[in-house]
């Protein structure tokens, strides 16, 4: 199963044009719907007026090898391994949520665009990428789901009570699982199970993109944003107008050991 194409089946009743205008239309949908989400929420306004008053108070001109150093830097270590989680479960899961969705999203499209059709050649390596993405994007979102999101770890609520903030959450993991169903249907023969789990996976396609304007879909844009910035704030002395830090070392006693940060 795991290096089959599964659009290439597919291809034998849905036609790959169909199939690529199909991802061509949650591009339109993850533009439209995060442009709509910054219009009228109005954190880009927010960040820009930010911005350029942190600027007022910074202490330092950054030359153009500082800014594009700072950037990748801010690139490779605080967006690639979402630092700020901090070192635990919280980022690991999330690590492997996030390339684990990416690998299966780079990995549609180039199964789509390259593999699938008469005459086109397949491809055991990006099927593979597919399943092995979807698979962790399952491991990490559903760590996530039942044991470190926040609802229930801090706050004691069962892992089944469902909030309009789930959105995101729920609608990525729904893709990866009927992703893995219609694929693992498809390749044993079951005909009528891989079409239920066919158009599950599409349903669940089209609530996660289509539904960015009232979910976090867009964190994993407006988050690097304001990594770069905040990095750049504390290189140019700015600080985003945040006091100095204070010059006598953080003393907050043994209290802080009894028990584990997590009253957020
Ligand atoms: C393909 C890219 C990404 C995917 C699929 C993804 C996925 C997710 C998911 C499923 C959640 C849980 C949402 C919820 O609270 O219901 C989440 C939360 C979060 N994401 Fe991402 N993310 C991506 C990119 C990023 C990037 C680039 C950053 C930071 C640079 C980031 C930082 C965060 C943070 C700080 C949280 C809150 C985590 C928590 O409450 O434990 N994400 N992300």
């Amino acid at each position: 199963m795991f290096s089959t194409n599964p659009f290439s089946i597919l291809a034998e009743i849905v036609s790959p044009l169909a199939m690529q205008g199909f991802i061509i239309a949650m591009v339109v949908l993850i533009a439209g719907g995060t442009i709509i989400q910054m219009i009228s929420h109005r954190n880009l306004t927010y960040f820009f007026n930010n911005a350029k008053k942190a600027k007022l108070s910074a202490t330092k001109e950054l030359g153009m090898g500082e800014k594009v150093s700072i950037v990748a830097k801010t690139t490779v270590y605080d967006i690639g391994t979402t630092s700020e989680l901090g070192f635990g479960k919280r980022r690991l899961a999330h690590v492997l949520g996030m390339y684990g969705t990416i690998l299966f999203w780079v990995a549609s499209a180039a199964l789509i665009f390259f593999y699938t059709g008469t005459g086109k050649s397949s491809s055991t390596t990006w099927s593979i990428i597919w399943h092995v993405g979807a698979a962790l994007t399952c491991l990490g979102g559903y760590w996530f789901w039942f044991f470190l999101r926040v609802d229930v770890s801090a706050e004691a609520h069962p892992w089944y009570r469902i909030i309009k903030a789930d959105l995101f959450v729920l609608a990525l993991l729904a893709c990866a699982t009927f992703g893995l169903l219609w694929s693992y249907t498809q390749f044993n023969g079951q005909v009528g199970l891989s079409y239920l789990f066919l158009i599950l996976f599409v349903v669940a396609n089209l609530v996660l993109f289509g539904g960015i304007y009232w979910s976090k879909f867009a964190h994993m844009f407006y988050k690097p944003g304001a990594a770069i910035q905040k990095n750049l704030a504390e290189a140019d002395g700015s600080r985003d107008n945040l006091p100095p830090p204070a010059e006598a070392p953080e003393q907050f006693g043994l209290g802080i050991k009894r028990e584990e940060p997590k009253h957020y």
